[in-house]
């Protein structure tokens, strides 16, 4: 099992993820991408939009398809007029009911979906400021738990127990073991949460000037789907990709960045004819497993996880979570990575007449008390009409929706590897790696002078100017060259070239490969021919 303090040290080390507002304490939820991490979250979002949007048309396999399909793009607004939320449901579903048991002094949520209340397990909670640590201990505190344990690195600098806690160094863990519930005869009132941040337009600020972030990016494309339909003659099937951030008030935002208040997405939204929507269902999953697989997440690691009938959301006919064997959690456990999820004709219907009620077959639009439709649709016609058939019919939607956050997260759990390597006497160190994929990868290669001078740095410095102009490269002279490597290696970066005294007379250097530790000789004119397809192979 991979240790996740020391992936989380490693994140903040080199400069993947620091908590936002760090200097003043950290705000809970909230986290920054450092040099590395920029790259690599950006090197993600590139690859699934080439993979699903822009570079469709030359990837698509036909034979596994069941038709052929175009797929376009789109950017909508964070912050959208306050009825899409009232249409698409979020205003009145999209919350989180709390209840406390006095006699235990759990706390349950109310899971929509189930149906039923659900105990917040927080079995292992990884915190990395004294701040967090503080937090846990206070909650560990407030539901009065007999037993919990709080380690970290370095134990003996920490004080077990419910009376004090110093905690001097950062990437800490916290196991929370709490003792089973009794019942769920002694729970407090439910609170109400909804996930969604308020927002005021304006300076007036009235109650009709209230709207929200987005927790999703879906609801841009559904609201926009007539106007991409009629401004790019597209024809059925077809989907509109999106990425950006989307916000959510999280109650319990935790582990890392795998549950955050604001995180980005990269949703489909995939419309198609009801009758094939199964079809599209199932090809969109498999491709979807696939492609993080094509980036580097191991079979092992990975699992498709039908929903269960009880499980579906009410509009659903069907759903499926790709999830991840994440080291935080507990052996055999993963957390969801994405959700691929066919979401029939809710969502067009819904911003066309009106908020459907979910409890109605087939849905009608939901009433208020006084018998009249509860939210008013935008009214538009969001029906489509096929030219050769001439039928007129609500698309059905297949929705691919991915965490960004999620994944970068994903891939960097899969790629941290401790291994050995020789260093420049041939003997073996222990080396820290970071096995990225080279797509994804924030620095492509490194450039070296074996040492400094005899005019290698100079040849290193043209070498390294040429390779900018294609990729994210890195320039470095100092200390020995196996130091270097190191550095690289944990990066992440995939190769190093190294310009020696065979440079000078044959024009060749070496390159280094991270995973395999060969060295092969290139010529310095072939260097960045040879790189572009390794990183695309
Ligand atoms: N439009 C459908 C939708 O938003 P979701 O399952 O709520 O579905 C999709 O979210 C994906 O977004 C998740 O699989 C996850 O990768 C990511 N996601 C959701 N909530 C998140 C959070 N609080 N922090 C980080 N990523 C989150």
């Amino acid at each position: 099992m991979k240790s996740m303090d020391k992936i989380v040290s490693l994140c903040k080390r080199r400069g993947y993820l620091f908590q936002s507002s760090e200097i003043y304490g950290g705000i809970q939820g909230f986290w920054d991408y450092g040099p590395l991490g920029v790259e690599l979250k950006r090197n993600l979002k590139d690859a699934w939009w080439h993979d699903m949007i822009g570079g469709h048309n030359e990837l698509i396999q036909p034979q596994t398809a069941p038709s052929t399909f175009e797929m376009v793009g789109l950017d909508s607004t964070i912050i959208m007029h306050p009825q899409v939320w009232k249409c698409s449901g979020h205003y009145d579903l999209f919350h989180d009911h709390m209840v406390d048991c006095r006699e235990s002094k759990k706390r349950y949520r109310f899971d929509q979906i189930r149906g039923r209340w659900v105990e917040y397990q927080d079995k292992k909670v990884f915190v990395t400021t004294l701040a967090e640590a503080e937090q846990e201990l206070d909650e560990v505190r407030r539901r009065g738990m007999k037993f919990f344990k709080l380690r970290n690195k370095d134990a003996d600098k920490i004080a077990v127990g419910n009376e004090s806690l110093t905690l001097d160094k950062l990437d800490s863990t916290v196991d929370v073991l709490a003792p089973d519930a009794k019942s769920l005869d002694t729970l407090t009132e439910p609170r109400e949460f909804n996930l969604m941040f308020k927002t005021t337009l304006g300076a007036l600020g009235g109650a009709d000037d209230t709207t929200f972030l987005r927790p999703e990016t879906a609801q841009g494309i559904f609201v926009n789907f007539k106007n991409v339909l009629d401004s790019s003659r597209i024809s059925l099937p077809f989907g509109i990709g999106q990425v950006g951030k989307s916000f959510r008030n999280e109650i319990t935002p935790r582990n890392f960045t795998f549950r955050s208040r604001e995180f980005e997405q990269m949703e489909i939204e995939f419309f198609c004819h009801p009758d094939q929507s199964q079809e599209w269902y199932r090809y969109w999953r498999d491709r979807r497993l696939e492609w993080y697989k094509s980036l580097g997440l191991s079979d092992e690691s990975l699992i498709m996880r039908e929903h269960h009938q009880e499980e579906l959301a009410h509009y659903s006919v069907g759903t499926a979570d790709i999830e991840y064997a994440f080291p935080f959690l507990p052996e055999g456990e993963y957390g969801e990575l994405e959700g691929i999820a066919h979401r029939g004709d809710f969502d067009l219907r819904s911003h066309m007449e009106g908020k459907l009620d979910p409890s109605t077959r087939p849905m009608q639009v939901e009433l208020g008390e006084d018998g009249k439709p509860k939210y008013r649709g935008s009214g538009r016609d969001l029906t489509y009409r096929d030219e050769a058939t001439n039928e007129k019919f609500v698309p059905h939607v297949v929705e691919p929706s991915a965490g960004a956050d999620r994944a970068v997260l994903a891939f960097l759990c899969e790629a941290f590897t401790e291994d050995e390597a020789p260093d420049e006497n041939g003997k073996l160190q222990s080396r820290t790696v970071m096995k990225l994929h080279p797509r994804l990868a924030p620095i492509k290669a490194a450039v070296f002078p074996l040492v400094k001078k005899d005019g290698m740095p100079e040849v290193a410095h043209e070498i390294y100017g040429e390779l900018k102009r294609h990729m994210n490269v890195f320039y470095d002279e100092k200390g020995a060259v196996g130091r270097r490597y190191r550095r690289q290696d944990e990066a992440g970066t995939p190769y190093c070239i190294t310009v020696d005294t065979e440079t000078l007379t044959d024009k060749t250097v070496t390159i280094r490969d991270r995973d395999t530790l060969e060295q092969s000789r290139v010529k310095i004119d072939d260097v960045v021919a040879e790189l572009q397809s390794r990183i695309n192979a």
